[in-house]
């Protein structure tokens, strides 16, 4: 990735920021070696100081980057059309979003979901108290009517539950573990301390060390060359996260949408600097280091180690597709030729918010949507124009 021209943050942010890289540098005294994953957590969801911990403005235009949630509602009134067909086949049951952000998807799919088939509760399972509250401000003041039917949990569901587990753009944002090959070596990859103090000459630079032995076995199921240089990502903890998560869940269907692929086109031999992504200020670029705390940090999705999770815990994979796919499946032609009539600037924005969730250059393609079921025996609509599973 070419070097990208970051704006100067102010003097307040940068103070945050200082404070973040205080507690990384106390961690790093003892060894002088961190793991990426450990920076990455830390960078992220340090209480009061990581990126989605600290109170700053993440989603949205004012903030650094934008959710296909975030760009309208399009999105989540295609999502509600499937939620319908799997709550009209369930009868009673529940929705539970992990990661909700602003609130926005949770407004938008409790105002557009038929009130016939509507969830008895909507739990959010968030694990920024920051973005709890904001949350919760959002719900209260646009669905006031659901007040005493959503709920916010501090852990996974610990009751056996049947419904729609919904997490967009959530598993970009766990940690993940950097690994680098070349020479016949498997090294992790992590962080020590540098000079700097800048974007140009940051704090912290990258490190390298043998691998652990837990790392070294899932880098060689990957069955890469060796010999090359060559660095990527892996989410160790992805399978017991997903077992967690899910484990109530006895019935129903679990959606993740996020930017990712299928592991052959992940670890394609070109791709030899991974998939990790900073964004700031809507600019995306790769490093990492700069000023920790103030940006996001993510890595794409291997869907195929979600499938082997699911099955490892006991989901079937029901549907695989682009999200281009899956909200023409849902109905997106149709909903956007009803709302244009109704649109006072000739339907602009709608046109705009539908080509940014679909063209392939844009979100479409890039966003991938996968659905793990268990207990139900039913073909889901977002997957009827084209089930891609057999990519994995
Ligand atoms: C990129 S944002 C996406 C927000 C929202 N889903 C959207 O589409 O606009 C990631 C969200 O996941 C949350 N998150 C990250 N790890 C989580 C976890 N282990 N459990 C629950 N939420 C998590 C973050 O705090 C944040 O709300």
């Amino acid at each position: 990735m070419s070097k990208v021209i970051l704006p100067e943050p102010t003097e307040e942010l940068k103070e945050l920021s200082r404070q973040l890289c205080a507690c990384i540098r106390e961690e790093l005294a003892t060894s002088g070696f961190m793991p990426f994953s450990r920076f990455m957590e830390m960078a992220l969801y340090q209480p009061g100081l990581g990126y989605y911990s600290a109170g700053l403005h993440k989603l949205g235009a004012a903030g650094d980057f934008v959710t296909a949630a975030e760009l309208g509602s399009l999105f989540a009134a295609c999502l509600a059309k499937q939620v319908e067909q799997i709550g009209q086949k369930l009868g009673r049951y529940n929705i539970l979003e992990l990661g909700a952000g602003s609130g926005r998807m949770a407004i938008d799919l409790l105002q557009q979901i038929d009130p016939e088939r509507s969830p008895q509760r909507y739990f959010i399972l968030e694990r920024s108290a920051d973005l709890r509250a904001v949350q919760q401000q959002q719900l209260a003041a646009a669905v006031p009517h659901w007040r005493d039917r959503v709920h916010w949990l501090n852990q996974p569901p610990t009751e056996d539950w049947q419904g729609v587990l919904l997490a967009n753009e959530v598993i970009d944002a766990l940690a993940v573990e950097r690994f680098r090959l070349g020479s016949g070596e498997i090294k992790q990859m992590g962080v020590r301390l540098a000079n700097g103090d800048s974007y140009e000459n940051p704090l912290f630079e990258w490190a390298y060390r043998s691998a652990p032995d837990y790392l070294t076995f899932e880098v060689e199921q990957l069955q890469l060359d060796c010999s090359r240089p060559y660095q990527s990502e892996i989410q160790p903890e992805l399978a017991s996260w997903l077992a967690t998560v899910s484990a109530k869940l006895k019935r129903g269907v679990a959606l993740f949408v996020d930017y990712g692929y299928p592991r052959r086109e992940y670890y394609l031999p070109e791709r030899t600097d991974g998939t990790l992504i900073c964004n700031y200020r809507h600019r995306a670029h790769d490093g990492v280091f700069f000023w920790p705390g103030l940006q996001d940090i993510s890595a794409f999705v291997d869907f195929t180690a979600l499938a082997e999770a699911g099955e490892a815990c006991g989901l079937e994979l029901s549907g695989y597709t682009s999200q281009t796919l899956f909200l023409l499946g849902c109905g997106l032609d149709q909903l956007l030729t009803s709302r244009m009539d109704a649109a006072t600037d000739h339907g602009l924005s709608l046109q705009a918010e539908a080509k940014q969730l679909t063209l392939p250059g844009m979100m479409g393609e890039r966003f991938q949507v996968m659905a793990l079921k268990r207990d139900l025996d039913e073909a889901l609509r977002g997957f009827a124009l084209g089930d891609l599973s057999y990519r994995l």
